[in-house]
């Protein structure tokens, strides 16, 4: 099939891409516009010319798959030159989404008419470690100015059509048919020499002069790591120095620096894992889906009136049902209080709010749920109550519906073993706070049917979450992983490594958080209760006893203002010798003998422990693959997204084979905690990788 489609009307040629799924702008597709430009450019009879997209997408960019292999010609960046030198005007009639290579394509165009509903237009690359290489860095600045191009580049982040005019990325707003309009505008330019973006002059004197030291000095912890964001801001500093042949030129030198980083990989990696969670072997991406259009939760505390936000705020109607007038109204306050914030931040409209809430429906009836698609249940972390709710819910839902838990802990077996449709029951273990964190953890039990799981992981997609299927077991995957590393922490930190350090070293490393600062977040007190209840022994118990005491202190974490550290009014953390000393004693009542730990050796012993535990429960088929592993680190854990993941870590930069001597040896020195996984043992002895794992064989 064409790629490229041309049509004639009188003197304008329309050139359409069509390179399904999103029109990336690989090999195929560029050859194709050589061509048609080529040909467009030749014919006499041609005066002007429009460039267009298919259904939904103008063009998302580059072929990120290409990347790995040499690039074929014609390169970008040529075509792109080449269709600004024409001597024809060029209109981008821009249908829909334009991203990285399409943007710069189109601002190659002489002139840019966006169809009103466009909501995707940016340059993106940063988020996979690059920068713009087709000229981007130099046109966009011209177009819409310096700072506005730094902050589009270096963030990455989209704006839609009524924004694009705003700032002269874009001519103007198509309100009828986009291409319609453009053709319109085409005939006005017939005769006229094209105005080329790349000729415009940048004027120095508008430019702050700090500007660029600014930008530098803020990269600090930059989402996509060190080395992109610095040369994106080189890239943009050279089209206020130079013209546009020798800007594109250090452009393309950036570019390269940028991509041969190991954060460009693991980004590029990142973007693909998340795609390929969405994969359930043995369900067609096509499956038939179960139809859902109302959502009920039960249960409005942390976790519930998160929830529903996050589907409330994806445009589903929410039924909300709680057990007291008392409950249910603290939790419709919080989430009309969320609503309310947000407009008032400009997150959303003032209207987009009140309508959101509109859609809430409060209820103290659990019969009210007859009518929901989806139940899902938040209520308090109890096996006994969850069977009650469980075997109430499967008399009043209605056939078919989808019957969740959010339990954290609990076997969902279990729980699905009370209804007589085991089937229809499934885990969406949200992560709190549950309407900001993307991960969606979604466990299917041993009798969840396919289509349910399919349409589970439709819905995350739905509501802007990253999907990713885990089986049954104690943690299931990400908390079961966070218990391995929480586990070295506390051994470290008997060991000799002190709160300060284990997360200094974690966050230089690039973490969100460290694990102890993040323990004080989350309240120390929810992890002392469970301890309590499960009745620790052998070293589980020693590791237990810092975190016991402090919490035994009254210092439950920021929200009594101490934890492992104190807090200011501002919540800024302070180390506390006070802990310090607890640590110390606690090491010499157990007679381990305290040394310092280096930070290399703190950030190792977590990336292995988690990939270890990792590594078990992909062989174990509690996760599908290791890279499912990964994206959950990367959207539910704050793993910084530039180092791929503790298993990306393994394959690409500890090395399979030095990570089995490495655990082998933890574990000659602290015994089973380090236990290898035999995953990791047959790998290390085929030279193989957790990416070459398949998924069927595991
Ligand atoms: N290259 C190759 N494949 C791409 C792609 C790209 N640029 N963008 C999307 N795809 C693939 C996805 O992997 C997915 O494949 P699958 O169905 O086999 O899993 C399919 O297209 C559909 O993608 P999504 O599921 O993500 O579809 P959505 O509708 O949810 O989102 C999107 C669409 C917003 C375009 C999103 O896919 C996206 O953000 N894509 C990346 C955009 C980007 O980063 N562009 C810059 C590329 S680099 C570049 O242009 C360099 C240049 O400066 C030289
Ligand atoms: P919570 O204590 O804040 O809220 C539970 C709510 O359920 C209370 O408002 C209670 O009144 C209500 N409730 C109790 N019985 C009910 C019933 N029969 N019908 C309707 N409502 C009922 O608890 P939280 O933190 O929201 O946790 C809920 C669930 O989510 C638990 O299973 C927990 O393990 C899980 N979870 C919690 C996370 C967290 O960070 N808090 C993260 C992920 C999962």
């Amino acid at each position: 099939m064409a790629v490229v489609d041309t049509q004639r009307q009188g003197e304008i040629v329309i050139i359409r891409m069509d390179n399904p799924p999103v029109n990336a702008l690989g090999h195929a597709l560029r050859l194709g516009l050589e061509k048609a430009f080529g040909e467009a450019n030749a014919d006499a009879g041609v005066a002007a010319i429009v460039l267009t997209g298919t259904g939904r997408f103008f063009s998302a960019g580059a072929d990120i798959t290409e990347f790995k292999g040499e690039m074929k010609e014609p390169h970008l960046p040529q075509l792109i030159d080449k269709i600004e030198a024409g001597s024809k005007p060029v209109v981008a009639a821009i249908n829909g989404t334009a991203l990285g290579g399409g943007l710069e394509l189109a601002l190659g165009c002489h002139y840019r008419v966006a169809a009103k509903d466009v909501r995707q237009l940016g340059l993106p690359e940063i988020k996979l470690g690059i920068i713009p290489g087709a000229g981007g860095t130099q046109r966009l600045p011209r177009a819409v100015g310096i700072e506005q191009a730094l902050q589009m580049i270096t963030s990455g982040v989209f704006i839609d059509a009524k924004k694009a005019v705003a700032t002269g990325l874009i001519d103007s707003v198509a309100d009828g048919d986009v291409v319609a309009t453009a053709i319109a505008f085409a005939k006005q330019q017939i005769g006229k020499e094209p105005r080329r973006i790349g000729e415009k002059r940048i004027d120095k004197a508008s430019i702050p002069a700090d500007l660029f030291d600014k930008a530098r000095a803020s990269i600090g912890r930059h989402p996509s790591g060190p080395i992109a964001p610095k040369c994106a801001i080189d890239a943009v500093e050279a089209a206020t120095q130079v013209p546009l042949a020798e800007g594109n030129a250090r452009e393309r030198k950036l570019f390269r620096e940028a991509a041969a980083s190991p954060y460009a990989r693991a980004l590029q990696y990142a973007f693909f894992a998340e795609r390929q969670a969405a994969n359930l072997p043995g369900i067609a991406p096509d499956a038939k889906l179960r139809d859902i259009n109302t959502v009920g939760i039960l249960g409005a505390g942390t976790m519930g009136t998160g929830i529903a936000l996050a589907f409330l705020n994806g445009g589903f109607p929410v039924t909300i049902v709680e057990t007291t007038q008392e409950a249910l109204d603290r939790g419709v306050d919080r989430i009309k209080d969320t609503l309310s914030a947000n407009a008032k931040r400009g997150r959303i409209t003032e209207s987009q709010a009140a309508d959101r809430f509109a859609k809430l429906t409060p209820s103290l009836q659990m019969d009210d749920l007859e009518k929901s698609d989806l139940v899902i249940e938040a209520v308090f972390e109890n096996m006994a109550l969850k069977k009650e709710v469980f075997q109430k819910l499967d008399k009043i839902a209605k056939r078919g519906a989808i019957l969740a838990t959010n339990t954290s802990t609990l076997d969902v077996d279990e729980i699905a073993a009370v209804t007589k449709r085991p089937q229809d029951v499934v885990g969406m273990h949200f992560f709190s706070p549950a309407n900001i964190m993307r991960l969606l953890e979604i466990v299917r039990a041993e009798k969840t049917a396919n289509d349910v799981m399919a349409t589970a992981m439709g819905i995350a997609k739905r509501i802007g979450k990253v999907g990713v299927q885990a089986g049954v077991c104690d943690g299931f995957v990400g908390n079961r992983m966070l218990a391995a590393y929480g586990n070295e922490v506390q051994a470290m930190t008997l060991e000799g490594a002190m709160p300060r350090e284990i997360d200094g070293a974690l966050e230089a490393w690039g973490m969100a958080m460290g694990p102890l600062a993040v323990s004080d977040l989350a309240g120390l007190d929810v992890g002392y209760r469970i301890r309590k209840e499960r009745k620790l022994t052998g070293e589980a118990a020693q590791f237990a006893r810092v975190p016991d005491k402090i919490v035994e202190m009254g210092r439950h974490g920021q929200k009594t203002g101490a934890g492992y550290y104190k807090y200011d009014a501002s919540r800024k953390r302070i180390n506390d010798p006070e802990i310090e000393a607890l640590i110390r004693s606690e090491a010499q009542a157990l007679q381990i003998k305290q040394r310092h730990i280096p930070a290399e050796e703190i950030v190792e012993r977590c990336l292995l422990r988690l990939a270890n535990e990792g590594a078990k429960i992909v062989e174990e088929g509690i996760a599908l693959r290791a890279s499912d592993c990964d994206v959950m680190y990367l959207n539910g854990y704050g793993f910084p997204a530039w180092r791929g993941g503790p298993m990306w870590q393994v394959d690409n930069v500890i090395g399979m084979r030095n990570a089995a001597e490495k655990i082998k040896g933890y574990a000659a020195t602290y015994g089973a905690r380090w236990k290898i996984a035999s995953l990791i043992e047959r790998l290390a002895a085929e030279n193989g990788t957790f990416a070459g794992v398949d998924v069927k064989k595991k």
